[in-house]
């Protein structure tokens, strides 16, 4: 696991738009694992900003969101449909038909139509790189505690936590959705790489616990041990609760000697 501590927000978007940037350069098909939630609007402005002046083309990158919530039209502002197109797509030229984005409005036959979600990142290659945010309770996509760490794209409920989050985006007296469909851990752990960010002191229990912490059920990006290549972006409040944090120091500053391509 590489551990990237930066000041700011500003410096984790920045960074984690470098990273994303030179994984396109490098490979113009690239399929990129998609999140939401308000931790990635910068990274999105800064994606945009590139590709306004010219140093980013996504006419062949391939996109995965990580999650829906169960019952929003993708039209519903509250959507991660929605949210996307209002915070990337439609800043920069990644192609219709190359987007996919779990269907909010499915009625039944569920588990065909996560089966389905699966297929297509199968045969789109997998994933590349995989962007993740984290829940307060430290969840990654909508991998509430307890998800199975071998858990795919399914139908998951919501936790008291999460709705509670989330109450806040929804009008006074409409219900939030109950229920969400998100790629699950498995799914998560089987892209390439995968970038996570994190900022404010909110973040920093779930983050020292998936990074220093057991791994366990009970936090689901603690999973994320698992995986030969992660990188976590971490602003100091989300980073306040690590206890080794003068070693994360030390690596980056070896990583920048030694594999520099690492950290652009
Ligand atoms: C939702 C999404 C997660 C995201 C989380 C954090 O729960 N399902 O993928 O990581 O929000 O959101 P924020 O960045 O707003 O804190």
């Amino acid at each position: 696991m590489l551990v990237i501590l930066k000041q700011d927000n500003e410096g984790i978007n920045l960074q984690a738009a470098q990273l994303i940037a030179s994984a396109v350069k490098k490979k113009p098909a690239t399929t990129l694992g998609l999140a939401t939630g308000s931790t990635m609007i910068g990274l999105y402005q800064h994606l945009a900003r590139m590709h306004k002046e010219g140093t980013i083309d996504f006419s062949q990158v391939v996109t995965f969101n990580l999650d829906e919530y169960l019952g929003l039209p993708p039209t519903h502002p509250q959507s991660f449909c929605h949210f996307m197109h209002e915070h990337f797509f439609r800043h920069v030229n990644v192609q219709a038909r190359n987007i996919h984005i779990p269907d909010g409005t499915i009625r039944g036959n569920y588990e065909q139509y996560c089966a389905s979600y699966e297929s297509a990142i199968q045969e789109g290659g997998g994933i590349d790189l995989q962007l993740l945010g984290i829940g307060r309770n430290g969840h990654i996509g909508f991998n509430e505690p307890t998800s199975s760490i071998a858990s795919r794209t399914r139908l998951k409920v919501l936790s008291r936590e999460t709705l509670d989050d989330n109450a806040k985006f929804f009008d006074p007296g409409e219900e939030s959705p109950r229920c969400a469909i998100t790629m699950g851990i498995g799914t998560i752990l089987e892209a390439r790489k995968i970038l996570l960010l994190a900022t404010g002191e909110a973040k920093a229990e779930a983050v020292a616990k998936s990074i220093e912490g057991p791994i366990t059920c009970a936090v689901s990006a603690s999973a994320l041990q698992l995986h030969p290549d992660v990188t976590f972006l971490l602003d100091e409040p989300a980073a306040s609760k690590l206890t080794q944090r003068d070693y994360y120091h030390r690596v980056l500053e070896m990583t920048a000697l030694l594999t520099p391509e690492k950290l652009s």
